[in-house]
């Protein structure tokens, strides 16, 4: 089963729950929620209050991911304000592990995230520990930007050790997603699909019926 996650970075804030309820009424079930911090990204976004005050309006799956050094610091507070799943940089750890232990412990689902210049390889002693890993099809900071191809191949790996090793474990990307590179990341193996601009860009509802019709063509391809 693959799911479109629409990334509210994108969106517009004044807006914010109405845009998100657009998207649900679509049939979305993923929403990514991206947390920066100006310091292992330059930009900052938004913080806990911002998915406290989502939580109530929507049934959606809150998939966190958190661009901030030292996650650990901040894990119980990002469960308790409503996350499902928390995503962490492997780049911004200093105890991975830890703080794997900590998403868990706090009840969510976990996922590790890595950077496009950093080799699939680095993560794949993490596997047994994680429900999902992210692989950034962009560098980490801004919505908007343009897929870098390079990143496939990363895809393809790590799908292929997934298999090969018999985990249960989902394949996120995140970054320049839409309507004319979903169709290479859902070949390469992803399963759970990031798209900010591609989604909160414009017409909403049109922009997920365009993305979900994608899917569901790839999906009915590969019964
Ligand atoms: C980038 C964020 C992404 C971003 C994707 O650092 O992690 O989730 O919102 O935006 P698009 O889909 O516009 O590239
Ligand atoms: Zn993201």
């Amino acid at each position: 089963m693959i799911e479109l996650a629409p990334s509210i970075l994108s969106a517009d804030f004044s807006r914010l729950g109405e845009d998100v309820n657009q998207a649900e009424q679509e049939g979305i079930r993923w929403l990514h929620i991206d947390v920066m911090d100006g310091l292992f990204v330059p930009s900052i976004s938004f913080g806990f209050p911002v998915i406290k005050s989502l939580r109530p309006k929507s049934r959606m799956f809150f998939d966190v991911h958190l661009m901030i050094r030292e996650p650990i610091r901040y894990i119980h507070e990002f469960a308790k304000a409503g996350s499902d799943s928390i995503t962490v940089h492997l780049e911004a750890c200093s105890d991975v592990e830890e703080t794997l232990r900590e998403i868990r412990a706090c009840g969510c689902k976990c996922g590790i995230s890595i950077n496009p210049g950093t080799p699939v390889s680095e993560i794949l002693k993490y596997l047994p520990m994680v429900d999902m890993v992210l692989i950034m099809t962009v560098e980490p900071g801004f919505g908007g930007q343009k897929y870098i191809e390079s990143t496939t191949e990363k895809i393809v790996q790590l799908r292929d050790w997934i298999r090969e090793q018999g985990l249960d474990v989902l394949i996120e990307v995140d970054g320049g997603i839409h309507t004319g590179t979903i169709r290479t990341v859902l070949d390469a193996g992803a399963t759970r699909i990031v798209c900010g601009s591609a989604v909160f860009s414009g017409d909403i509802r049109e922009n997920v019926r365009a993305l979900q019709a994608i899917i569901k063509d790839y999906e009915e391809t590969n019964e």
